[in-house]
């Protein structure tokens, strides 16, 4: 009997994830590689006297704020019999215990244990374990690596020059343009959507929009770029007015994007970056720091038919104007790379994956990631992303050029 095959789906391949790509845990090549640099963990505010429940790269945690404001990320599990810090009450130097009071500080000393002789003579010996913490702009960073390996905290040059008088930076952790803060699904099929450009113009115009600048509706002419830890998308769209709208977007690793306003509120570099946090193999929460003049509004959410926000749809608006959080959770809880079919617009793309893999193998072979630095000097990292107007009396030196690769 011969084999028909007519594309029909009896029997078709539920296909496979790219481990190399999704896993985040402790032990796995990607969640290793995640692990050497600094992840934001939450928002400021989130770090109170009251202790909260946060997870990030599949690990528990338990976050809180001293009374005297250092914020501690400590295991959430006691190291003397394992009950949880979660109940535990935060005092002036850390955190105590609720079962038999031990109290540790940010760092994991103890410094207290009100039931043992003297309150504990040999309490230096124990530690409860912590991982180091970095506030940045209002959000919580945390470096969850090897110690020996820990990068300098990288500060972002388009957010250190701030005028305090008339600017501020804001947080804003809805997903992407609409969405919970927290999306259940790989953090990877977010990420990798910043290096492609063709859905801008699919799902953002043609079928849920226009949701963006007018001058976003152009047709563009799109190049993808790569250099050391940093792919770009530039698209060029040629106005009514003879300029060009340069427009660059930008994926960092391992979990930076730099997406310029699509509402080209903000023309020059970028007054915003995001970072797309594998909270774990399925789910993912988006922080975006957005620089802003003080009391503008920062970047709005698109305004879907009838004015509506996407938090205002009912299930058939979020199926006649789907979005980021529809496509990309649409993708599924990890997305099957083994069923995909890559085609010419999928390039961007590609190379994230390509970029990420290779520093993964470089991880591996005992080396340190691009991007992460041990130089105190040099810890401001540059953003090239933005949306530049050039027209004939541009200075070019001041405009990073689209170069479209072969
Ligand atoms: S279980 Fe935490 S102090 Fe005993
Ligand atoms: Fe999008």
């Amino acid at each position: 009997m011969t084999t028909i095959d007519d594309g029909r789906a009896y029997g078709r391949a539920s296909g496979t994830w790219d481990t190399d790509l999704v896993e985040t845990g402790p032990g796995t090549p990607a969640g290793e590689l995640l692990r050497r640099y600094w992840h934001p963990v939450a928002r400021s505010e989130e770090a109170t006297t009251r202790p909260t429940e946060v997870r990030l790269l599949s690990e528990d945690l338990v976050l809180y704020r001293d009374a005297s404001g250092t914020p501690g990320l400590l295991e959430p599990r006691c190291c003397h019999r394992g009950t949880t810090l979660y109940f535990g009450k935060v005092e002036e130097t850390g955190i105590r215990c609720p079962y038999h009071g031990w109290l540790f500080a940010a760092d994991g000393v103890c410094l207290d244990q009100p039931c043992e002789p003297d309150r504990g003579r040999n309490k230096a010996s124990y530690r409860q374990p912590w991982y180091p913490v970095v506030e940045y702009h209002g959000l919580i960073f945390t470096y969850m690596g090897p110690p020996d390996r820990q990068p300098i905290f990288p500060r972002w040059e388009i957010f250190d020059d701030l005028d305090d008088e008339t600017e501020e930076v804001v947080i804003v952790d809805h997903f992407a343009f609409g969405g919970p803060a927290v999306a259940p699904c790989n953090w990877f099929q977010t990420h990798e959507n910043a290096m492609d450009p063709y859905h801008v113009f699919i799902l953002h115009n043609a079928i849920s929009g226009p949701q963006f600048d007018p001058r976003l509706e152009i047709w563009p002419r799109i190049g993808w770029q790569r250099t050391d830890g940093r792919v770009t998308s530039t698209q060029d769209r040629e106005l009514d007015d003879g300029t060009t709208l340069h427009r660059i977007v930008e994926v960092q690793m391992p979990t930076v994007r730099v997406i310029p306003t699509p509402t080209l509120s903000y023309l020059g570099k970028s007054n915003n970056m995001s970072w797309t946090q594998p909270i774990d193999d399925t789910h993912t929460r988006v922080y975006a720091m957005v620089r802003k003049p003080k009391g503008q509004e920062a970047q709005g959410l698109p305004v879907y038919a009838d004015g509506k926000s996407w938090f205002d749809l009912d299930e058939e608006g979020h199926q006649r104007f789907p979005g980021d959080y529809e496509t990309q959770v649409g993708q599924g809880p990890i997305t099957r790379h083994s069923t995909e079919r890559l085609s010419s617009t999928d390039r961007g793309v590609s190379m994230v994956r390509r970029q990420f893999k290779e520093q993964l193998a470089i991880v591996a072979d005992g080396g340190d990631p691009v991007g992460v630095s041990f130089d105190e000097s040099a810890s401001s990292r540059t953003v090239i992303a933005g949306n530049y107007i050039v027209g004939p009396d541009t200075d070019l030196d001041s405009v990073p050029l689209a170069e479209t690769l072969d």
